[in-house]
């Protein structure tokens, strides 16, 4: 990444990123940091500004330390103090999505206006402007496709995707069982599945008005809908099978960990694969033994990062390619979210003190919705 030095006057300030020196708490350590404009892009890199991009809960993690995806220091935002190389910063932000402004020399499948998304984690997306290689990023088609659309596109969609059809073979018909179904990617999985004719039994945790998330789910085309209250029920086994015609689930979905995981999976069939891919209530995944021995059942992990770091980048365009036509056939709507907005005209300590404020209520479970990072610029 190559980043412009600053210049004195804080006019010419007019690049932002959200970022940190140290790993802790977001709403401790997160800063906002201005930067100058960048130059022009160096051969084989475009420069990007950024258009919305989410907070997703690994960034927490991320923040945190405690998330295995690092992301490098930079040290040339500024010529002293913070983003400098007297106090590098990590830059937050894993995806997101981004138009092209600027094409360097020898970049041939990219222009000016382009949409693209990051084809590489943790480049520090919660900022305005980036340089990158043109290797490190991917095209989206604009038509047809919202801002929020792209700006998700990269995490769960792909990560929903690949547990449906990287496991168990399923065909039209199939079922599928999975936690924190209401979950960014549980709705995915509901939508991806629906689309391929595979029928989903979806748990959520209980709340005293079920009925408009349940109404929410199946308008995705859940089939059915349930908590995990409802897991402790003896007669859901007998609905199950009625349910199913008898035939067997071979793959369920753990978002969550815990309890609810070892009851969801005691309803898997023969040669069935328990894929984990999330762990929100922090408690460990317990397996009764004789689901492995008589039922043969295989528990995988699932990491799209490590996906990404193993595809080559055919079937990463691929993939992209694939769930854009669902997004632009209206088969996948974009995840219902709140805009938070960084005006160009706000201080750094007034962008500082929002975004502390932004992660306290996402702590909080404020929200309910995926939370998108738009940084407006002045630079462009
Ligand atoms: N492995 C991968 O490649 C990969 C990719 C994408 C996402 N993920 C992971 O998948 C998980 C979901 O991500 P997302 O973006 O879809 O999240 P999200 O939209 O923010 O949804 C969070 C989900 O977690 C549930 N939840 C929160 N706290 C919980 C608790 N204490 N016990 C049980 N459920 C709880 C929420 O249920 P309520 O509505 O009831 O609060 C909701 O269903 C995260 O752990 C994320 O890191 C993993």
């Amino acid at each position: 990444m190559t980043l412009h030095r600053s210049f004195s006057t804080s006019a010419a300030l007019s690049n932002r990123c959200i970022a940190y020196v140290q790993n802790g708490d977001p709403t401790q350590v997160l800063r906002s940091v201005t930067f100058s404009r960048l130059p022009p892009p160096s051969p084989n890199t475009v420069n990007l500004r950024f258009l919305l991009s989410p907070i997703n809960p690994a960034d927490v993690n991320t923040i945190e330390g405690v998330y295995p995806s690092k992301p490098s220091l930079t040290s040339n935002l500024t010529s002293k103090g913070l983003g400098s190389s007297e106090e590098p910063v990590y830059v937050g932000g894993n995806e997101g999505l981004a138009q092209v402004v600027q094409v360097g020399d020898g970049v041939e499948k990219l222009k000016e206006g382009d949409w693209v998304v990051m084809d590489k984690p943790q480049l520090g997306t919660w900022s305005t402007s980036r340089n990158v290689s043109f290797k490190d990023v991917i095209r989206l088609p604009t038509s047809g496709l919202t801002e929020a659309h792209g700006a998700t596109m990269t995490v769960n969609p792909t990560t929903a995707y690949n547990m449906l059809t990287g496991f168990a073979n399923l065909k039209e018909g199939d079922w599928v069982i999975q936690n924190g179904a209401n979950s960014a990617v549980g709705q995915l999985v509901i939508q991806i599945a629906k689309v391929k004719g595979i029928n989903t039994i979806n748990f959520v945790r209980s709340r005293d008005n079920m009925a408009p998330l349940v109404e929410h789910l199946k308008g995705l085309g859940a089939t059915k809908v349930l908590t995990y209250d409802d897991l402790n029920d003896k007669s859901l086994r007998t609905k199950v099978k009625e349910w199913t015609g008898g035939k067997d689930i071979r793959l369920a979905l753990n978002c969550v960990g815990g309890e609810p995981t070892t009851s969801m999976a005691k309803f898997l069939g023969q040669d069935a694969h328990l894929v984990s891919y999330g762990a929100m209530s922090k408690k460990p995944l317990s397996l009764p033994t004789s689901l492995h021995i008589f039922k043969n059942l295989t528990s995988h992990g699932f990491w799209q990062t490590n996906w990404t770091k193993t595809h080559s980048r055919e079937e990463k365009e691929q993939l992209i390619t694939t769930l854009a036509e669902m997004m632009q056939e209206g088969k996948i709507k974009a995840p219902e979210h709140t805009i938070v907005t960084i005006g160009a005209k706000e201080s750094d300590e007034e962008a500082t003190a929002k975004m502390q404020d932004v992660f306290a209520n996402i702590a909080q479970g404020r929200y309910g919705k995926k939370v998108l990072l738009k940084l407006e610029d002045t630079s462009t």
